[in-house]
């Protein structure tokens, strides 16, 4: 399209089908001002009546139409001073853009609860809830926070607060490079995402490894040391792939530091009204930073006194923003919806904390470089598992056409079954049940039938014994099986059907490694199913609606 000046947005259907008539931009009746929101107006039935009243007439079944028309109520002459308006009357969580056909070369967006960076060029500029919306074209960036209004134009931009005073920002430099948002010779981002792995992974821990120390340097985590020595507990919140991480993360800092930790997911602890004591130290898990179920929750905990730290990789999001401090994952920009690399280093994200607090404690220093020299070794381990790609591939084309799967798994690889299981829900489509071996016998075992294929992840631990015997009751009861295991092992080699094997190492790092076969198949199975692998349908990169 011809034009200097425009709006945009793909909606994440909330209010009515997934329409041509329901897509954004939403318009005023004479047509003049268009709108792109995202979020959720609550009120929107109230508003939309009385201005049905009024005569107005509406065209989609969206809460976000009762917005053009609302400014276009309170316009006289000035966009900002419309929307200042309008949004006094708005209840719920909204990013809004919206323009003016009068007022050309003018952008006006406003905040409350879902997202907005201003992005700052040369002789133009940008809006976007995201800042890898516009990464391509400038690294330097304006977060706005709620109740903020600003006004864009060509060379220009100004922000006021709910008191209409303008705001004076800082200006963010973004540090990532325009090739992390490039496919390069890869078909798609999930592939070059999951092929990351090794530098993402070494990128998390650089800078961060004391090996003089045996421990972690962790610099942005704003606790002095009393208050770490006096943690009693660690509770984590997350959700999806990144609850899976802080699942992972509690079993280590229950094991290696000796601290009561467990995971929640957010969206429901939100509305438990939590236990939240003293000693506890909280952590919000989020790759986008900006998943409202977590913000809301973190927000939540922090209101009953608690500290809490964020694990982000978008920097300067908002959860990385309000939260008491924390680790970046520095994973670069993640753009495919199903995520790969961002998950690997919230892994090594909480081995450092783990490694940190627990030398803190009873970690002898032999210990702590014993540790230490496992995690080094992390990205070399990954980079040669990702040698099994064209193997996983093969076997991907046998089971592809399963309806549908368990994947199973013990201790530190149960959070990976569960997250081998949603990866490949999420871009295949295959109904898939991440389940705890052991559990099995409980219920999911009823599945079990030639058509209903398991893939089990076998550690060299002490569990793999208990993980064997549970392989051996699939067998005999005639379900498939494919096996993540360590190379080398003959055994379940044998007991497979298919093998997939990890280079042997540290049991307590398996996590990292059996994780990439599970991305891997996941990504071949949807291929072959021909889905949009990087956009699978119904979901969106950053869930920023509750
Ligand atoms: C899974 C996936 C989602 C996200 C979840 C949380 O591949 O992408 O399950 O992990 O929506 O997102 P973040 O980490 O951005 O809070």
């Amino acid at each position: 399209m011809d034009g200097s000046w425009g709006i945009g947005h793909t909606r994440w259907a909330t209010h009515g089908g997934v329409t041509k008539a329901n897509a954004h931009p939403h318009c005023s009746c004479d047509g003049k001002i268009a709108v792109v929101h995202n979020g959720i107006i609550e009120n929107h039935h109230a508003i939309r009546a009385m201005l049905e009243k009024m005569g107005c007439p509406f065209l989609s079944e969206t809460d976000t139409e009762v917005i053009p028309h609302l400014i276009s109520y309170y316009y006289k002459e000035d966009l900002v001073e419309a929307l200042k308006a309008a949004v006094v009357n708005l209840q719920g969580t909204y990013g809004i853009a919206c323009i003016h056909a009068d007022e050309p070369g003018r952008i006006v967006g406003a905040r409350n609860g879902s997202p907005l960076v201003v992005g700052v060029g040369a002789g133009e500029m940008f809006l976007a809830s995201d800042i890898t919306a516009m990464v391509a074209y400038t690294d330097k960036v304006v977060y706005l926070n709620d109740g903020e209004i600003v006004d864009i134009q060509e060379n220009h931009y100004s922000i006021i607060d709910r008191e209409e005073r303008t705001v004076d920002k800082k200006v963010a430099q973004i540090t990532w490079e325009l090739g992390s948002i490039e496919k390069g010779d890869y078909p798609c981002y999930m592939e070059k995402e999951i092929f990351e792995q090794p530098e993402s992974i070494a990128r998390a821990l650089s800078g961060r490894l004391d090996v003089e120390n045996a421990t972690a340097k962790l610099g942005g985590l704003n606790l002095g040391r009393g208050r770490l020595s006096d943690v009693g507990r660690v509770k984590i919140i997350a959700a999806g792939t990144s609850w899976h991480a802080g699942l992972v993360g509690s079993l280590l800092l229950e094991q290696f530091a000796r601290i009561p930790a467990q995971a929640e997911l957010a969206s429901e602890i939100r509305y438990r009204n939590p236990v939240v004591e003293k000693d506890s130290l909280w952590f919000t898990v989020s790759q986008s930073g900006e998943t409202a179920d977590s913000l809301y929750a973190m927000r939540e905990i922090q209101r009953k006194g608690a500290t809490v730290l964020g694990i982000c990789n978008v920097v300067g999001s908002t959860i990385a923003r309000e939260s008491d401090g924390g680790i970046y994952v520095h994973s670069g920009p993640e753009i495919a919806v199903a995520s790969t690399k961002a998950f690997t280093s919230q892994l090594a994200a909480f081995y450092l904390f783990t490694l940190f607090i627990a030398r803190m404690r009873h970690l002898s220093r032999e210990e702590g470089l014993s540790f230490l020299a496992s995690l080094q070794e992390v990205p070399a381990k990954v980079a040669q598992t990702l040698g099994q790609r064209d193997h996983v591939q093969e076997i991907a084309k046998k089971y592809h056409k399963a309806k549908d799967f368990l994947f199973l798994g013990r201790g530190n690889l149960y959070p990976i079954a569960l997250e081998g299981a949603l990866k490949l829900k999420e871009i295949s489509y295959i109904h898939a049940e991440g389940c705890s071996a052991g559990e099995m016998k409980h219920g999911p075992i009823a599945l079990v039938s030639p058509e209903v294929p398991s893939l089990f992840l076998v550690s060299d631990d002490f569990l793999r014994e208990k993980t064997i015997s549970n392989m051996r009751e699939i067998k005999a009861r005639g379900g498939p099986i494919i096996a993540v295991g360590v190379e080398g092992d003959k055994e379940v080699a044998v007991l497979a059907d298919d093998f997939i094997p990890v280079p042997k190492g540290d049991p307590r790092f398996y996590p990292f490694t059996m994780v990439i076969p599970l991305q891997l198949f996941a990504y071949f199975c949807a291929l072959e199913l021909g889905r949009d692998v990087d956009q699978p349908r119904n979901l969106a990169k950053s869930v920023t609606v509750e």
